[in-house]
């Protein structure tokens, strides 16, 4: 199973860790996995163009998503992770969800039956990380995806996790955290493994 794993963060922080965590955990499952980081990257808003509907040959911009495209395209999951920025996610991460337009203009079913998990680390325990995972939640239904949760006791809706402003070593030291973490992972692998049976 392919895993695609993204950090709307644009720093070597807590959600580039938890990402990473992920990845791991699956890699040592079995999963192929591969990492985008919003990191140092040239990322462009939707402009609202109409190229992709026009065209349907992708986005308009030619820039550092174009490699984020691929992996949406390649997952059989995906691993969205957020910072919390103004109690939600962050921008960055905002505009990856816009900019699959282009793509899901060229094929609307591109991302059809794939599994997806969201992950969102904020500093304040509270601060954001549940209408973040929403909005991520939300971003996989639109799209036709199957969103994972983690359960009852802390990871309802995924992951959440607390930094306390230390980056990854607050989240390296969160164990609540990196428990809503693991249990999401779980479920996430179950619901992976279960729909590429049945496709
Ligand atoms: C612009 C900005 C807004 C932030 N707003 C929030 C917030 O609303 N709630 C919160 O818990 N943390 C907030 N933080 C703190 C970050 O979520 C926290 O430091 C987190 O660890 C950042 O993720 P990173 O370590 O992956 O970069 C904010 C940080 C920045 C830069």
């Amino acid at each position: 199973m392919k895993v695609f794993g993204i950090s709307g963060s644009p720093r070597q922080g807590g959600t580039d860790y938890a990402v990473n965590y992920g990845l791991n955990y699956l890699k040592d499952n079995g999963c192929e996995t591969r990492y985008f980081s919003a990191r140092g990257k040239d990322i462009k808003f939707c402009i609202h163009c109409d190229y992709c509907i026009k065209n349907k040959k992708g986005c308009v911009h030619k820039d550092a998503l174009l490699e984020f495209y691929d992996g949406m395209i390649w997952a059989d999951g995906i691993i969205m992770g957020t910072p919390c920025y103004q109690g939600t996610l962050s921008g960055q991460t905002k505009t990856m969800m816009d900019r699959c337009r282009a793509i899901l203009a060229k094929d609307p079913l591109i991302l059809k039956g794939k599994v997806g998990m969201g992950l969102a680390v904020g500093g304040d325990r509270s601060g954001g990380q549940e209408l973040a995972l929403t909005t991520i939640n939300n971003f996989y239904i639109l799209n036709e995806m199957i969103p994972a949760g983690g359960g009852s006791f802390g990871a309802n809706l995924g992951a959440s996790l607390w930094s306390h402003d230390k980056g990854s070593d607050g989240v390296a030291a969160d164990e609540d955290g990196l428990r809503t973490l693991r249990k999401t992972l779980k479920r996430f692998y179950d619901m992976m493994a279960r729909t590429r049976k049945v496709a």
